[in-house]
């Protein structure tokens, strides 16, 4: 049984890769989009045993996605379920930050989501249906020392989840967002380790999240049970922020 297509940026590693494999035990054909690491997308694909396709393209390019989407679409299906999850860092302070690092950051975690929303949204409007989950952060609720490109960005993908699901509530379409707290991944196994201890010591739940914490909750609102749920900024960060 297949319950149609599922689109997760950045659906190869770390947190998205939690996502993509949540969704296929659910039932859906999913399509992870990726753009650097050829070697995961060549185990997600063997992983997903035939419902699932890795997609390569930049997210943060819209002619890229909108031929990207079409391309799934084409070869998977109708696309159901959006997850917009794909993100970098280039953290540092600003009085430092090149304006690289923070375009870069912009444009691949923000600018993203209008580009691939942009790309899918006309077609679940037209079928009276979908689902999409932005992936945000803490840091886009609270700020963080040595961030402001991505807590910009992450900021800005909670203000993007409202306006869209005011735009979209009435054609059966639900947009939400998720603030994932410190989450065992590849991104903050890349941060420096007392950096990390002196993180960890302020959450509650006294430890890092695990990425399938995240992805569960993208299964919940995936599904026929969030209908009523659109709009929504939902914190997993084991109490280290309560907005
Ligand atoms: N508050 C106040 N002051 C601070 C501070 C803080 N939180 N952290 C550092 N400082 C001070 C330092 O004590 C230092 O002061 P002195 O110069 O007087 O000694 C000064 O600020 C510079 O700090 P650093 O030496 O750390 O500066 P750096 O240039 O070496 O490193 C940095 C900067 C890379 C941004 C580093 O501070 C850092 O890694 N910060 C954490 C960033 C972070 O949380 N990233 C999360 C990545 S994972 C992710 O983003 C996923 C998610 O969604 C949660």
């Amino acid at each position: 049984m297949t319950k149609g297509v599922a689109v997760v940026t950045g659906g190869t590693r770390g947190i998205g890769l939690s996502i993509s494999r949540a969704l296929l035990a659910d039932g859906y054909k999913v399509a992870a989009i990726y753009f650097g690491n050829n070697e995961a997308a060549i185990n997600y694909e063997k992983e997903a045993n035939g419902n699932g396709k890795a997609f390569k393209f930049d997210v943060a390019n819209y002619e890229a996605c909108e031929r990207g989407c079409a391309e799934i679409e084409q070869e998977l299906g109708e696309i159901g379920v959006l997850v917009n999850n794909a993100g970098i860092t280039r953290d540092g302070l600003l009085h430092k930050m090149p304006p690289e690092n923070w375009h870069s950051v912009i444009e691949t975690n923000l600018t993203s989501c209008y580009n691939m929303c942009r790309s899918i949204v006309p077609k679940m409007r037209e079928r009276n249906f979908g689902r999409v989950v932005n992936i945000s952060s803490i840091n886009g609720q609270k700020g963080q020392f040595g961030q402001a490109n991505y807590a910009a960005a992450k900021a800005g993908m909670i203000g993007f989840t409202k306006a869209l699901a005011l735009e979209s509530a009435a054609k059966g379409i639900t947009v939400n967002v998720i603030c994932p707290g410190y989450i065992e991944t590849d991104m903050t196994g890349a941060m420096k380790q007392e950096v990390l201890d002196s993180i960890v010591k302020q959450i509650p739940v006294a430890r890092m999240g695990k990425p399938e914490e995240i992805a569960d909750i993208v299964s919940f609102l995936a599904s026929d049970k969030a209908g009523f749920v659109t709009g929504s900024t939902i914190a997993a960060n084991g109490g280290q922020y309560m907005a």
